[in-house]
């Protein structure tokens, strides 16, 4: 069956889908992008990530090309095109086509497109197998709370974790604290049972699925610090975990080639990922399914 994209106002063959060569995201990375889980037909805390693009937009002073009604209504349209039940949905939003000039053109409309596609989630049992981290330099400016498409640091990192075959960098500060990973949040649990993960600021990504964790974590009563860590600090850990839309909760066994906790996935990391799902079903059940 052939993808269909949405850019610009019209559904259009994937094949097809194409934005203009001056299109500020393409020659600047003037563009902000949201990253949507779909599970059973819904989205995966839609809202939130719809609250994020909006503030995304309003950081960057750069218009929404419509109103969040008429997205969430492209983007069910996109996902019925596609027939995606379980997999994500891409949005992007760019400052527009203009010439090429650094200031913010006068007058120009924001591109927007959009697109679905089909992947399965993990089982549970998937879901609570390892994986390992590497550690290297945060690279990136001093808006990392902003969701833009300008990722070269992120992207240069991920092939240094793919090289080491790893599957996530945890990026560090000068300071040698854990900032995040390059395209997911970083977590740790202390000998005591404490889960730690970074206080959101300007130095990272207020992820949705961190988000959506904290509140289950402290619902649940768990002991949550939201601080830096520093890499050492995360050697030393019981458990280490990742979160972001795509990896839901991602069980981390090694650091740099050390072994964190036992080597095998954590056992309160595994109630978080029970958690997560829970969640995720609750939702789909919350909108009709
Ligand atoms: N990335 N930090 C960074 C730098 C990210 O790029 C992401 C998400 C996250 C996690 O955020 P969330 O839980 O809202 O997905 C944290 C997406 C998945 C991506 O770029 O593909």
């Amino acid at each position: 069956m052939p993808r269909a994209s949405y850019v610009n106002g019209r559904y259009v063959p994937h094949v097809q889908a194409m934005v203009h060569i001056e299109d500020r995201g393409f020659q600047f990375a003037d563009g902000v992008y949201e990253v949507i889980g779909v599970f059973g037909g819904c989205l995966i805390d839609g809202e939130e990530h719809l609250d994020r693009l909006e503030r995304s937009l309003k950081e960057l002073r750069m218009d929404a090309p419509l109103g969040r009604t008429s997205l969430i209504l492209i983007m069910q349209e996109t996902l019925r095109r596609n027939h995606v039940q379980n997999g994500k949905i891409y949005i992007q939003i760019s400052r527009g086509v203009a010439t090429r000039d650094h200031p913010f053109p006068a007058a120009s409309e924001s591109s927007l497109v959009v697109t679905a596609s089909s992947a399965s989630w993990p089982s549970l049992s998937e879901a609570k197998t390892g994986s390992a981290v590497v550690t290297g330099p945060d690279l990136r400016w001093q808006r990392c709370d902003i969701k833009s498409v300008s990722l070269l640091p992120n992207l240069l990192a991920k092939q240094t974790a793919v090289e080491a075959g790893a599957a996530e960098l945890w990026m560090t500060d000068d300071h040698g604290r854990v900032t995040e990973g390059t395209a997911s949040n970083a977590w740790i649990l202390t000998s005591d049972n404490e889960i730690i993960t970074r206080q959101t600021d300007d130095g990272i990504l207020a992820g949705i699925t961190r988000k959506i964790l904290i509140r289950l974590i402290k619902r649940e009563g768990y002991k949550l610090t939201l601080r830096a860590f520093t890499v050492e600090e995360a050697k030393a850990a019981k458990e280490a975990f990742f979160t972001s839309a795509t990896s839901i909760v991602k069980p981390v066994t090694s650091i740099d080639g050390n072994s964190i906790g036992n080597g095998v996935p954590g056992e309160i990391t595994c109630q978080l990922i029970d958690l997560y799902f829970d969640h995720m079903h609750q939702t789909r059940d919350y909108h009709g399914h």
